[in-house]
């Protein structure tokens, strides 16, 4: 079943399981948010260059590695670098030192297992029958760093990218991804709605925007039941929603924050109409003005190439278990990267109820199994090597 460089793959990564684990903690206690990944562009840089790596400095800090081993294909494993604006709630010796921020997503240990897997293929080089890309990428949360990792044209020569994120809904060490889609699309949008302001007492001498406001809020949740394919999944919330902030002041204008998830642009785009048509006329109706901004950057779907999930799970079934990932609702900017090229977004179980690693992506108490992460180091250096040997 496993051949000699397999062998030497799993077992070099179990042997840095101690390195990638102290790399993550390292990387934990000084999390940087979005495009200010400045020490840890560094620390990757370092370690990518002493693995014998040419590298590349992209996408503001991001960091590219290049190990040319063989003439053949091009293959790019990607980790994110970027930590989240919350306060951690962990009791740990490597709690974040950094007050109000956190890697509360896991990206820490995605950077640590993509080094671990840089000094296993640098390992096995002489059995690489092609190119390998180590992409270190900023600003997933939001930012769309890897929208810029493609615009500078890093994917030109790849014909494959694999992406592992740590999850913490899946069982520690079990692995997952499914054929086709995986992550939906995101939009954020502001719903703003003018009117004229005054006192509480005399709302007839004014033009409320929170009467119109309150039906759009729940009127755009029928556009979900009445205008779409029930085979369709979309979900509309907008859980900001910023009124007056007084009791006896009707305010000028109301604003409804939202975001807007699907599988499908073509949907999405005609949501997004109804929204407007919605957002207008409700305001109309109360002599108010009702506008719809749509943000600047939408995160694609993520859309695995069903041919590659399959590889993906064959390559990850001799390290361990595996199962298949549920679709989410949760968006991903490595749809940047399947849109130029076909590949898979992997899920790495890092759930562990008896060490009581149990809550959520984005939770000041989340956290992740370190025990899983040799498997992670494992998995894309054996993607790597399997995928440029077909
Ligand atoms: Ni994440």
């Amino acid at each position: 079943m496993l051949d000699t460089v397999e062998l030497k793959i799993i077992e070099l990564s179990k042997a840095l399981s101690d390195y990638v684990v102290r790399t993550r903690r390292d990387i934990h206690m000084y999390p940087e948010l979005a495009f200010e990944e400045v020490r840890t562009s560094k620390l990757v840089e370092e370690e990518l260059r002493s693995a014998g790596f040419e590298v590349l400095r992209v996408a503001r800090t991001g960091v590219v590695g290049v190990l040319k081993a063989g003439k053949g294909k091009v293959v790019a494993l990607r980790a994110d670098m970027d930590a989240l604006p919350i306060q951690e709630e962990n009791d740990v010796p490597y709690k974040s030192k950094i007050p109000g921020k956190m890697h509360a997503c896991g990206h820490d240990a995605h950077v640590a297992m993509l080094l671990g897997a840089a000094k296993v293929l640098a390992e096995v080089k002489n059995e690489l029958p092609g190119t390998v890309k180590l992409i270190f990428q900023p600003a997933e949360e939001g930012g769309a760093g890897a929208k810029l990792i493609v615009e500078e044209g890093i994917l030109d020569d790849v014909n494959a990218i694999f992406g592992i994120h740590v999850w913490s809904e899946l069982p520690s060490g079990v692995i997952a991804t499914r054929r086709g889609p995986m992550n939906a699309s995101s939009t954020s949008f502001v719903i703003r709605i003018k009117g004229k302001g005054g006192h509480a007492a005399h709302p007839e001498l004014t033009k409320d925007p929170t009467a119109p406001a309150v039906d759009i809020y729940n009127a755009i949740q029928k556009i979900v039941s009445r205008n779409v394919d029930p085979f369709s999944p979309v979900v509309i919330s907008t859980p900001r929603f910023e009124a007056s902030r007084a009791s006896n002041v009707i305010p000028d204008q109301v604003e409804i924050y939202g975001t807007l998830r699907t599988f499908d642009m073509a949907l999405r785009d005609r949501v997004l109409t109804r929204i407007e048509q919605v957002v207008k006329h409700y305001a109309a109706a109360w002599e108010c003005e009702g506008t719809l901004e749509v943000g600047r950057i939408t995160y694609p779907p993520v859309i695995n190439t069903p041919e590659l999930a399959d590889f993906v799970l064959s390559v990850a079934s001799k390290i361990g278990p595996t199962a298949e990932a549920p679709m989410s609702m949760g968006a991903e900017d490595f749809s940047f990267y399947l849109q130029k090229v076909p590949g898979a977004f992997i899920s790495l179980g890092v759930k562990n109820e008896g060490k009581g690693i149990i809550y959520p992506h984005h939770h000041p108490k989340f956290d992740v199994d370190e025990d899983a992460l040799w498997r992670g180091t494992a998995l894309h250096a054996l993607l790597a090597y399997n995928y440029l040997k077909r």
